[in-house]
């Protein structure tokens, strides 16, 4: 990542928004605010967006508003940041994590049926790495069974499933604004997109300590509102997220072009979907080997997520053992990110793939 080479041609557009904030000193839910929902909800079928702190609190938000509570269960990825299935848990809730399918490393929809319970509220698909989940066949089992969908959104935005951008598929999609995502703010924030109006305006109490007016207080809510500074780089950052899209692609693209496959297992679109490589994952048996090979040679390269979620301690009491899930288990004992952002050469990309060349050849 380079996030300072990614922003640094609209330097100037943020110092001029920020000079404005401090000039007017509207800090909080300001116009920027509703600009920037306004500008997503416009992109995603104009279902009602909600600006947030931050990507954790969407899915917490987005679970309340859904009605998640205590003893209920929400099935989810093994393979994914803690956030997702820590907003579960925050809620007295169980998650209860389903394998992943192999080509995409998200939910896979064929193994969800047979894991819903009579006290089985929601499902929560990641679009992992930017990489679209297969919504179609988890919404079906999701309406036959009277369950909430919410998309974790966090690493995706402008990927899409066939016709069907990521965010407008579920009850609920999830974004984060954290700085290295590929949609990003300078600091913390969040969304949350509502499938309709009534979700719309619970988040939106929800955000606000359950209050709609400041005075009265229907709800047990939150302090999670998206400030204005935040507001203002996600604007101006928005008109680009595409072409980065695109060029993050286009990195993908060389990477193949350039031989990386030899060295390594790539990573796959399945059909349809248009992966927007928010993180660059390829496999390889010597995973560790290879990470410390590259440091060593000063090119980046990190592991996400080295250990899912099933074997996670906070998670030791629902009973799950290594095996129970394997593919994830396979992507996390495998998976390594190499150097991925919309600046990188076409040189850069050919010296990563030498370097990759070099450590497997020691290996
Ligand atoms: C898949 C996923 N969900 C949720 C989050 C949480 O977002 P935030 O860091 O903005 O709280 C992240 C961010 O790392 C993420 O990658």
């Amino acid at each position: 990542m380079d996030i300072r080479a990614q922003y640094a041609p609209l330097r100037g557009e943020l110092d001029a928004a920020l000079a404005e904030i401090l000039d007017t000193g509207a800090f909080i839910l300001g116009p920027r605010v509703r600009a920037i929902e306004d500008a997503v909800s416009k992109r995603l079928e104009n279902r009602p967006c909600v600006g947030v702190a931050n990507g954790t609190d969407a899915l917490v938000i987005a679970l309340q508003a859904l009605g998640v509570g205590p003893g209920d269960e929400v099935i989810t990825t093994p393979y994914t940041f803690y956030a997702t299935a820590e907003a579960i848990a925050r809620h007295g809730a169980t998650p209860v994590f389903v394998d992943v399918e192999p080509v995409g490393a998200c939910l896979d929809p064929d193994l969800i049926e047979e894991k819903v319970t009579e006290k089985t509220k929601a499902i929560i698909p990641v679009h992992i790495f930017g990489h679209a989940a297969p919504m179609t066949s988890t919404l079906t089992t999701a309406a036959e069974n009277g369950l909430s969908v919410i998309e974790d959104a966090a690493q995706a935005f402008g990927s899409a499933d066939g016709e069907w951008p990521v965010g407008t598929m579920g009850d609920i999609a999830t974004i984060s604004f954290f700085p290295t995502k590929n949609f990003p703010g300078i600091g913390d924030g969040g969304m949350v997109v509502c499938s309709d109006p009534d979700l719309g305006a619970t988040v939106k109490r929800l955000r606000f300590h359950g209050s709609e007016d400041k005075v009265i207080f229907t709800e047990v809510g939150y302090n999670s509102r998206l400030d204005e500074i935040q507001a203002a780089a996600v604007n101006i950052f928005l008109p680009h997220v595409d072409d980065w899209n695109d060029r993050r692609r286009q990195v993908a693209d060389w990477y193949r072009e350039a031989g990386l496959g030899q060295y390594v297992t790539l990573p796959e679109e399945r059909d349809g979907v248009r992966h927007i490589y928010h993180l660059y994952v390829v496999r390889h048996p010597e995973r560790d080997r290879l990470r410390e090979l590259l440091v060593e040679d000063g090119i980046g390269a990190a592991v996400y997520y080295g250990t899912p979620m099933h074997l996670q301690p906070v998670f030791s009491g629902l009973g799950y053992s290594k095996g129970d899930l394997p593919v994830a288990e396979q992507w996390a004992d495998t998976g390594l990110a190499l150097p991925m952002h919309p600046n990188l050469t076409r040189e850069q990309v050919d010296e990563v793939v030498a370097a990759v060349g070099r450590a497997v050849e020691r290996i």
